[in-house]
């Protein structure tokens, strides 16, 4: 009996060793300041676009016209209503990511890592390896690319939970590949070396 007890002891040990070092694997949010730090030229653009100021639009009094033709209230404060904050914050419920405005306030912005991807692991890569690593590096520590890869903005644009689709007015109407070219909206495409330490 004692022995059967010990047994299921080290095996319930393992099992939780090996859920730790998978959630241990997971790469975590970071913010945009850290990516910026190396990426100068993207994070003053992105500081300015709309995507950094769209945690905003969660505030009383804004887009009111917009809001009341969704249905919604133009005078609630909806910036801790779980229906909205999830497309308009970085990596909400996710490791690292978003949690409230007192904890995490530097992720009350749709961050670069909204498109790229939570960035703990990818950006060491970027610093070690420089020039020198190939997309499917990066993807496998988990950086996204939004230009190979239409469902990093389907995360939010033209998703069933957007209040904002396209019954609502034709504008909504999500073309991936015209939104990818309307680079105000994040931030410009690189000439050639724009990168700076
Ligand atoms: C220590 C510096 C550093 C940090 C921090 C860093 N990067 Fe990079 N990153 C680089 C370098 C160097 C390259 C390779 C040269 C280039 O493309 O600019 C690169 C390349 C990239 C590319 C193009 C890669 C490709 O495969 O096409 C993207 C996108 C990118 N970084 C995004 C990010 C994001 C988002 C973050 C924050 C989560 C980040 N980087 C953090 C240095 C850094
Ligand atoms: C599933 C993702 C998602 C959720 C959930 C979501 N939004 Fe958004 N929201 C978006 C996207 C994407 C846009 C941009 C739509 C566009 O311009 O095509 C947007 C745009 C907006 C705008 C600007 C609309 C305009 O035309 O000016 C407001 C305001 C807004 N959202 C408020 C809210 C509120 C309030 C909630 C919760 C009730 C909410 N959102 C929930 C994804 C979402
Ligand atoms: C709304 C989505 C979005 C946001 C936010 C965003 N990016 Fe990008 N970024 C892209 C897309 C799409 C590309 C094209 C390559 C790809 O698929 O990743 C790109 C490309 C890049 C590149 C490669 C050079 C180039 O111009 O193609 C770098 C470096 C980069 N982003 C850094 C950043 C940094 C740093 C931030 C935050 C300060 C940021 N990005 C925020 C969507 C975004
Ligand atoms: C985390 C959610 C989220 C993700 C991921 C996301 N977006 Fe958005 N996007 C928004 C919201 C919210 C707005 C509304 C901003 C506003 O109306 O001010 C928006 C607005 C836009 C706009 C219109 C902005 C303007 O200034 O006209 C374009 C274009 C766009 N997104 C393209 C993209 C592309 C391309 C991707 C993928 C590479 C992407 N977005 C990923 C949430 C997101």
């Amino acid at each position: 009996m004692q022995r059967k007890q010990h047994k299921g002891a080290v095996i319930l040990l393992l099992f939780l060793t090996m859920i730790w070092s998978v959630a241990e694997a997971k790469p975590k949010y970071i913010g945009a300041k850290k990516c910026g730090s190396c990426h100068k030229t993207e994070y003053l653009a992105w500081k300015t676009s709309s995507h950094a100021k769209a945690f905003n639009l969660l505030k009383p009094g804004k887009r009111q016209k917009a809001k009341k033709l969704a249905d919604l209230d133009p005078d609630k404060d909806y910036r801790t209503d779980k229906k909205c904050i999830g497309c308009h914050v970085t990596g909400y419920r996710k490791k690292g990511g978003y949690k409230n405005l007192e904890s995490t306030p530097e992720l009350a912005v749709i961050g670069c890592e909204a498109c790229h991807g939570p960035g703990s692991k990818y950006s060491i890569l970027h610093d070690e390896k420089m020039y020198g690593f190939a997309k499917e590096e990066a993807a496998s520590l988990g950086q996204l690319y939004g230009a190979d890869d239409e469902s990093v903005c389907l995360e939010c644009h033209a998703h069933k939970d957007s209040p904002f689709h396209k019954n609502i007015a034709p504008k909504y109407i999500f073309e991936w590949q015209a939104a990818l070219q309307k680079r105000k909206a994040y931030h410009p495409k690189r000439k050639k070396s724009s990168f700076a330490f």
